[in-house]
């Protein structure tokens, strides 16, 4: 019997080894570095929004640890402040909006393939507003996948985010477009818990974003700013998001996002 579990533990492990250390060549896409203080503004409260500044990375981008657990292992989301000084432009885009690091090899946790429809002015804002940013001193290791996580990869349930990435970034103008200004937000800003097709995702535990036929539009902006649902009813964690992240979207942004999820097919 312990036989059979040793052979297992060690199968996934080989299995998942070589989907860990699959070989990906990122497209090359040069970014702008940008000065303007209004872009850069504009960067923060993008990072904000998008869960890179006050989200998983920490409210000081420093770095932090997702998860600890004997099975899953050990998921870090590294201190940016430190990858901005150590990584070129074309290396943090890959890693981004493709999902490729710089060994080659695809990231797991970070939601790259979100992240994939960013438009070019948008992450160079982004990641030149985190250049900016004072240098923090945490160091928290690496990510040590454990078996259960690992399990997940070979059995298809964690993909590898270089596998799913959309192929192409947005186009600038959709941000222009009120129906597909609420896409854009949908796809980069929900769909890294709510699901690629936002119909829910088992991982978050975050349900279909249908439920958003039931709101009107002063519940959803009370939902997006406060983190409260209607009823006065908590929800796990929006409380959070809201005042670390969607609270920084503009009414605009919440109408077009609430337009896009109520008329989507
Ligand atoms: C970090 C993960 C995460 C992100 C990002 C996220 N959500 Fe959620 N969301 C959840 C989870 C988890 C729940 C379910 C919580 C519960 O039921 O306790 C939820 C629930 C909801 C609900 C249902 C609330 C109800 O009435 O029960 C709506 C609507 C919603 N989210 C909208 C959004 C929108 C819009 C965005 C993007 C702007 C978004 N969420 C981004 C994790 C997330």
């Amino acid at each position: 019997m312990l036989t059979v579990a040793w052979m297992s533990a060690a199968w996934i492990y080989l299995a998942s080894r070589q989907i860990i250390t699959h070989q990906y060549v990122p497209d090359v896409r040069n970014l702008a570095s940008v000065t303007d203080p209004d872009l850069l503004e504009e960067g923060e409260r993008l990072a904000q929004v998008y869960g890179c500044y006050g989200g998983c990375h920490g409210d000081r981008m420093q770095g932090a640890v997702i998860q600890e657990h004997p099975l899953n292992g050990r998921l870090v989301a590294p201190n940016l402040t430190q990858s901005m000084q150590r990584l070129s432009l074309p290396e943090l885009e890959a890693i981004v909006r493709q999902g490729i690091r710089a060994d080659g090899t695809s990231v797991f946790g970070m939601p790259s393939a979100s992240f994939a429809a960013m438009t070019d002015r948008e992450l160079s804002a982004i990641l030149s507003f985190i250049r900016r940013y004072p240098l923090q001193s945490e160091n928290y290791g690496q990510s040590d996948h454990g078996l259960l996580t690992r399990w997940r990869m070979v059995s298809g349930a964690l993909p590898a985010e270089a596998e799913i990435r959309y192929h192409q970034p947005w186009r600038e103008t959709f941000r222009g477009n009120e129906n597909r200004l609420g896409e854009y937000l949908a796809v980069v800003a929900c769909a890294q818990c709510h699901g690629q097709d936002l119909e829910g995702s088992e991982t978050t535990g975050a349900p279909s974003l249908d439920r958003v036929h039931d709101y009107d539009r002063f519940e959803f902006r009370a939902l997006m700013e406060e983190g409260v649902a209607p009823g006065a009813r908590e929800v796990g964690g929006k409380r959070r998001l809201a005042s670390a992240r969607y609270s920084r979207l503009t009414d605009d942004e919440i109408d077009a996002l609430m337009v896009f999820l109520k008329t989507r097919p």
